[in-house]
């Protein structure tokens, strides 16, 4: 008899970003199995029907269906995006006590099933959440990243075609640090079209008198809370930007991507014992080499001040 591995992917938490990351998962066909837990099992189950329901028109088929914490064990990537449900105007730190006491039976029955995959923490604040789950599950660092600035660098992208009117992939870069108000662009890491993005903007002026740096880098890091102001939240780009994650891992593609990750003495950076976002290559085996920015004095210390950040926040919560 062949017997071959059937990849799995387990969601757990089904509300917006769950259902959305479920959703690109099933129509890009990336596993075999999808199984989806939630603390209301009904909810997991009509989640599933209503994604099976499109099974005629995925690019794939994918066996998806409820499960429970026995299903985590043999996974390849467990994704947790439970939280507390997200309230106008909140910062992702401010319910970080309900965030803990939501994630941390989550993370014990996650590490008790024997899992041995890869982890992808999303639920906020995500840095702070990706340290706690790499603490709690005591699973090697390389197996325990965060959605981070993955998303942040999309959007950064995505800001970058619309101003330019071209494709954002044509953007390569990277927004590093916390997810959070204190990320940031090093833009000597940004090329556009061939060249270094700073060079694109002189070389076109006339064209974008009003554009700046600053602005975008802002406009970037506001985009969370403005489109939780015009619809209560996001789903749609961050559930595409951790299926492109789980992607990468399970067909190991390699591709360098800036996600949480726990920063322990690599190059310059000077860190340890926190999670924040740096590109590193992802592969089926989870973080591989991380790339050295150079960054210079000033991103350095925005760097610095990202970690202090998150460490106080880690501080509040460490047992
Ligand atoms: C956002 C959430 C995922 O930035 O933090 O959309």
């Amino acid at each position: 008899m062949v017997t071959s591995h059937r990849s799995r992917v387990v969601i757990v938490g089904t509300g917006s970003v769950g259902a959305a990351t479920a959703g690109a998962i099933v129509l890009q066909g990336l596993c075999d199995e999808l199984v989806l837990i939630n603390h209301n099992p009904d909810k997991a189950s009509g989640l599933a029907m209503d994604l099976m329901d499109g099974s005629d028109y995925t690019g794939r088929f994918v066996s998806i269906r409820r499960g429970d914490w026995a299903d985590c064990r043999d996974a390849d990537i467990v994704i947790v995006t439970a939280g507390p449900k997200p309230k106008p105007g909140e910062t992702r730190f401010q319910e970080l006590g309900a965030a803990v006491d939501i994630v941390d039976p989550i993370l014990c029955a996650i590490r008790d099933s024997g899992f041995d995959g890869i982890l992808i923490m999303v639920s906020n604040p995500v840095d702070v959440l990706s340290w706690f789950a790499w603490k709690r599950t005591g699973l090697p660092r390389a197996q325990v990243i965060g959605s981070g600035t993955a998303l942040d660098t999309s959007r950064m992208k995505a800001i970058i075609g619309d101003i330019t009117r071209l494709d954002p992939r044509m953007v390569s870069g990277y927004v590093i640090g916390e997810h959070g108000d204190s990320q940031f662009v090093p833009w000597s890491t940004v090329s556009f079209v061939g060249k270094s993005f700073t060079r694109y903007l002189q070389d076109n002026r006339s064209r974008y008198v009003d554009i700046t740096l600053d602005g975008i880098e802002e406009r970037t890091r506001r985009r969370g809370l403005l489109i939780k102001s015009l619809r209560g939240g996001t789903s749609q780009g961050i559930a595409a930007t951790v299926a492109g994650l789980a992607r990468t891992i399970l067909w190991d593609e390699r591709r360098v991507v800036p996600v949480s990750t726990l920063i322990d003495g690599e190059y310059e950076y000077d860190e340890h014992d926190v999670f924040l976002s740096l590109p590193v290559a992802l592969n089926a085996d989870g973080v591989g080499d991380f790339v050295d920015l150079h960054l210079d004095e000033s991103e350095l210390a925005k760097f610095h001040r990202s970690a202090r950040i998150v460490r106080e926040h880690c501080a509040m919560i460490a047992d």
